[in-house]
């Protein structure tokens, strides 16, 4: 079995469904954004002192380290890592990618309600426009995972069921 990666926009829920998977599936949950953060200190701080060339290179070796494993884990990536051609590459050769697709708005919505997470890409106060235009640019790369599974309207214990029963239809757990 290969390792499953969570892919999706920011604020999708990729942490709280990851969650949710690995204890059904009764797997290992990695959330790089915790991993870079635990070796590097806060996001925010890495953005304004490395700039995001800075954090995506922290990103992938989180990936990596986390796609090493033996056995096969639950990992949550960050929105962006699709956008690093390398960390895209490593998710496409050792791991099945799972969408959570979510739309901008309730992504908005979300990040609304997390306001104390501030992700530096879009500031503290982000607009819908601004979602949107960062969000169409994004969306070919999470088009390409393995299983897309829908998330507008579903709690998190049904989008969970819905990604163990996507990936067992494709075979894939
Ligand atoms: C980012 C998403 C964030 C975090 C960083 C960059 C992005 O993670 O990795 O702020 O470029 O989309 P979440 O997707 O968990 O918000």
């Amino acid at each position: 079995m290969k390792h499953i990666a969570l892919v999706g926009f920011m604020a999708a829920g990729k942490s709280t469904i990851g969650r949710a998977v690995a204890r059904r599936l009764q797997l290992r949950l990695v959330d790089t954004d915790v991993e870079v953060e635990r070796v590097h200190g806060p996001i925010p701080a890495i953005f304004a002192q490395e700039g995001e060339p800075g954090f995506r290179r922290y990103e992938h070796a989180a990936v990596e380290r986390a796609l090493s494993g033996e056995d096969p884990a639950i990992v949550a990536v960050g929105g962006g890592a699709l956008t690093h051609e390398p960390t895209r590459a490593l998710l496409q050769r050792r791991s099945v990618r799972v969408f959570l697709s979510a739309s901008p708005q309730t992504i908005l919505n979300r990040m609304r309600r997390e306001r104390a997470r501030v992700r530096p890409l879009l500031g503290a106060n982000p607009t819908l426009d601004r979602v949107r235009e960062l969000y169409d640019r994004r969306l070919p790369l999470y088009r390409e995972s393995d299983v897309t599974v829908e998330c507008d309207g579903r709690s998190v214990d049904e989008i969970a069921i819905a990604v163990c029963d996507a990936l067992r239809q494709a075979g894939l757990e």
